[in-house]
């Protein structure tokens, strides 16, 4: 039997950046081979070992064959006549298709060091539109490799425009578009992935409210912003939907199934952008400002609220972040204990503190 390092590994090895983790694909084996030499299968139906000593995955050497639509249907024939070209040419993008003997020389049927060469993304065969998840990988490594002047080649686009053509993404399912977008929130060019896919006439199918090139463009530069801080995945989806009307994008944010980190802060920035002008110069209404304090919880939840301001600061609305963050200090300090000290109690207790928060928003606020 042969082994063979494939993937990412090898792609990643020869750009010289860091290599995350280790695939091997076995050519010449069977699953009791591989159980013999101490490998643990996993997964029952799926012909991949885990090695007993580095933990790493093992793939038996496969081709698949697509039967239904969407990502489901897939037909796994491994056997220990599967050639390892044949295996690289069921993967998505030449410089994925690469492999590395045990002592480092390169099989390259592809052409894939070529590719990366001339930086470019390229598929390897028609065997790529039998995954539409490859449409939004694709755009993926479009967003990652972006800095070092990669660009996906126009054939590709062709391919990618016929599968959307045909329908294709309407079959993935939400949990792996969200995925796929909440690694792309942390490329190194997130916004390239959006650009892609509304170059290809995905995002009109995958995220409609954001495909508004009005929206979009906004969204794009306060992603950018927010991007190059040490930002979350909730703070940059909210950022890239920050000029979606509130409604629209808490809709998007549910059907995406994005989790309720991301749909919360999505719903807290629309809201305030909606509600609040840009900065015309007249201080923000205090009543209007605690009722967003009530809505983002800012009792409970004050790093959700300044996670909240960090991404205004990436928006239109950037001027009034600073405000807002005095009156949050203020309205915080009021004491409960303090009012009920005074004699307030039940609903009574409730109205004070309300009324000591506004008195001191309006402080704040007031020039
Ligand atoms: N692959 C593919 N089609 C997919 C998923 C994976 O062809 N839908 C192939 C590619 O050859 C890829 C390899 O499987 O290189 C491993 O997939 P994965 O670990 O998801 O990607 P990597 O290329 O290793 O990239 P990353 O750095 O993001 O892990």
């Amino acid at each position: 039997m042969e082994i063979y390092l494939v993937g990412g590994a090898v792609r990643d090895g020869r750009l010289g950046i860091p290599v995350k983790d280790h695939d091997w694909v076995v050519v010449g084996a069977t699953p009791e081979t591989m159980k013999k030499k101490g490998y643990r299968q996993v997964g029952a139906d799926f012909p991949v070992f885990l090695h007993p000593k580095t933990g790493e995955e093992y793939a038996l050497a496969r081709t698949e064959r697509k039967q239904g639509r969407g990502y489901h249907g897939f037909t796994v024939y491994s056997a220990p006549d599967v050639t390892l070209e044949e295996d690289l040419n069921r993967r998505d993008l030449t410089i994925n298709a690469m492999a590395e003997r045990e002592d480092g020389t390169l099989v390259d049927p592809f052409n894939g060091l070529t590719d990366l060469e001339q930086k470019t993304l390229r598929h390897v065969s028609d065997a790529f539109a039998e995954d539409p998840l490859r449409i939004l990988r694709t755009a993926r490594f479009a967003a990652r490799f972006h800095p070092l002047g990669f660009t996906i080649c126009p054939q590709t686009m062709t391919l990618m425009r016929d599968m959307i053509g045909d329908g294709e993404l309407e079959h993935l399912v939400p949990e792996r578009v969200w995925q796929e977008i909440q690694r792309a929130l942390h490329e190194k060019s997130p916004g390239v992935f959006f650009q892609v896919l509304q170059e290809l006439g995905a995002l009109a199918i995958l995220a409609p409210e954001l495909a508004d090139t009005e929206c979009f463009e906004a969204g794009l530069q306060a992603l950018q912003c927010i991007s190059v801080q040490n930002s979350s995945s909730a703070q940059r989806f909210a950022a890239l939907l920050s000029a979606v009307p509130e409604h629209k994008a808490s809709a998007l944010a549910k059907a995406m199934k994005s989790p309720n980190e991301c749909r919360d802060l999505t719903r807290l920035t629309c809201l305030f952008a909606e509600r609040f002008s840009i900065d015309t110069g007249t201080p923000l209404p205090a009543k209007a400002v605690l009722e967003l304090f009530d809505q983002a919880d800012l009792w409970r939840r004050p790093e959700r609220f300044e996670q909240l301001l960090e991404t205004l600061i990436c928006t239109p609305h950037k001027t009034h972040a600073e405000p807002l963050r005095l009156a949050a200090r203020s309205a915080t300090g009021v004491s409960p204990q303090e009012l009920l000290n005074q004699g307030f109690k039940g609903k009574e207790l409730g109205t004070a503190i309300r009324n000591e928060r506004l008195m001191r928003i309006t402080q704040v606020l007031t020039p």
